[in-house]
């Protein structure tokens, strides 16, 4: 078995591809702003002890179980517990989920890519975005056809990830080695330039000026777990199908801490980027910053064009230069959920790699153009949240409780300890069978109980019945029905 399973060229490809997964466009759009409503430089005490607590130990956990039993979510689980395959195969399910929706991201920063040679939305950003590119329409039941540019975006997308998965992790290994340093050269570049804007220090002050007494409120320590959670990928079973292609030897706990903190690190430095510019569109709008934009979309696609047509120079090198950061960040994301999915399929049926990217990039394509309708937009929101609200924190529970309480724990540290270049101590165990699940639970009780109390961003309840729970017991369904189908 050992001997025919794809491996990473080096451990070097294996961590720039565990960072390639983690660092996306949550870093850059997600981070500042959670930070920056949180308590600004204040917020990194909660970020880091989330880290250390929770992100690192299930990087840990999900890199070492599948380095252990050699394979991806489903089989990994299933070899816990029998009836845990099922679980294993609707996590990975959740990653199939993400990547479909992801790449709308994508798709519309293709589409951006274009326009920034003509930097078509000049002094009309917002208008731009929401009229001219998504054409969105009233609501989730205003569907109307696929947008033709959008499917275009979306097409590229999806031949990108096509052939960079049809040669397997070794292709993989090479890819990430551009896929990884080229955004943050980018945003260097990016940074650099907004630093010498005037205003920058005053986006700079916004991002980071601490107060410490946001500390108090627990709502912000849920949204740092939160934050860590997503960000590292976690969940999703990514870092389980990462972790099956290394050696039998591999190191893992230097490996995670590694990622764990590169991943942060590139965070905190996207805000600089993000803030820098974003003080000098306030400086030239005469507005105070936070009025210039809301995290999310608004901001790698209202707010930062704006800024980059206010540029003295060279607007539209600036323009590429942002849309290549997000492709460069979004890809290896994505390219990683999908092979999460298909490395399930790899190990119980021994389908061909190249086999498994086409048919998966074929029943995934024609899916994803639900998102490039004028209605898209409402139903990529929707799926969003409830994937990363609800499917993702109870994926991340059950795992705790699989490895914490079903699996033998202690055991399975000394594994770990046996190849590893740092030793792991008991506060791992204490992280995986405590703290990591009563965080969970809570931030799922405070997500249930809001989704009671009021629908989400007001859509009718319908819309996220059949979007949000929708997607979910689809989901579970699809995960049983293979799950059956490997057991038999
Ligand atoms: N970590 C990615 C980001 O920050 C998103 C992601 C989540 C990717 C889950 C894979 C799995 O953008």
């Amino acid at each position: 078995m050992t001997g025919s399973r794809d491996r990473w060229h080096s451990r070097t490809s294996f961590i720039m591809a565990a960072i390639g997964s983690a660092v996306g466009l949550g870093n850059v759009w997600r981070f500042p702003y959670v930070a920056y409503q949180s308590g600004g430089g204040a917020f990194l005490i909660p970020y880091f002890i989330a880290l250390f607590t929770a992100g690192v130990p299930m990087l840990i956990l999900e890199m070492g179980l599948g380095q252990r039993l050699q394979s991806a979510a489903p089989g990994a689980f299933g070899a816990i517990r029998k009836r845990l395959g099922w679980f294993g195969w609707w996590a990975a399910g959740l990653s199939a989920g993400i990547v479909i929706y992801y790449s709308t991201i994508l798709a519309w920063a293709w589409v951006y890519l274009w326009h920034s040679l003509k930097l078509s939305w000049s002094g009309r950003t917002e208008q731009f975005f929401v009229q001219e590119v998504l054409q969105r329409s009233t609501g989730p039941d205003a569907m109307g056809p696929p947008i033709w540019y959008l499917v275009v975006g979306m097409a590229l997308t999806w031949i990108a990830i096509y052939l960079i998965l049809r040669r397997g992790v070794r292709n993989v290994s090479r890819v990430v080695m551009v896929t990884v340093p080229l955004p943050l050269v980018l945003l260097a570049v990016l940074l650099v330039r907004g630093l010498t804007l005037p205003g920058a220090m005053d986006g700079i002050r916004y991002y980071l000026t601490p107060d410490f007494g946001k500390l108090a409120e627990p709502g912000i320590w849920l949204r740092a777990y939160g934050q860590i959670f997503f960000s590292l990928s976690l969940a999703s079973g990514v870092m389980i199908a990462y972790g099956s292609f290394l050696g039998r030897k591999a190191e893992i706990t230097n490996s995670a801490l590694i990622t764990g903190l590169a991943n942060c690190g590139t965070s905190f430095f996207a805000g600089f980027a993000v803030f820098s510019m974003l003080g000098y569109l306030a400086q030239v709008e005469g507005l105070p910053v936070p009025d210039v934009t809301d995290s999310g979309t608004g901001l790698a696609f209202v707010a930062y064009p704006t800024a980059i047509t206010k540029l003295p120079a060279l607007n539209a090198v600036f323009g590429v230069i942002f849309f290549v950061t997000l492709l460069t960040l979004g890809i290896d994301s994505a390219f990683a959920l999908q092979e999460a999915f298909t490395t399930g399929f790899h190990d119980r049926w021994k389908f061909s790699t190249e086999k498994l990217a086409r048919v998966f990039v074929l029943v995934a394509f024609p899916i994803s153009l639900i998102f490039t309708t004028r209605g898209g937009f409402f139903w990529f929101d929707i799926v969003d949240k409830w994937i990363c609200d609800f499917g993702l924190v109870i994926a991340g529970l059950v795992q705790c409780f699989a490895v914490g309480y079903l699996y033998d724990v202690q055991e399975f540290r000394a594994y770990l300890n046996r190849m590893s270049e740092v030793r792991l101590g008991g506060w791992w165990v204490i992280a995986l069978r405590y703290v990591t699940p009563a965080v969970l639970l809570v931030i799922l009780a405070m997500n249930v109980r809001t989704e009671i109390l009021e629908t989400y961003a007001g859509y009718p309840r319908w819309a996220t019945t059949v979007g949000g729970w929708g997607t979910l017991v689809v989901l579970a369904v699809l995960g049983y029905v293979l799950w059956r189908r490997s057991e038999s």
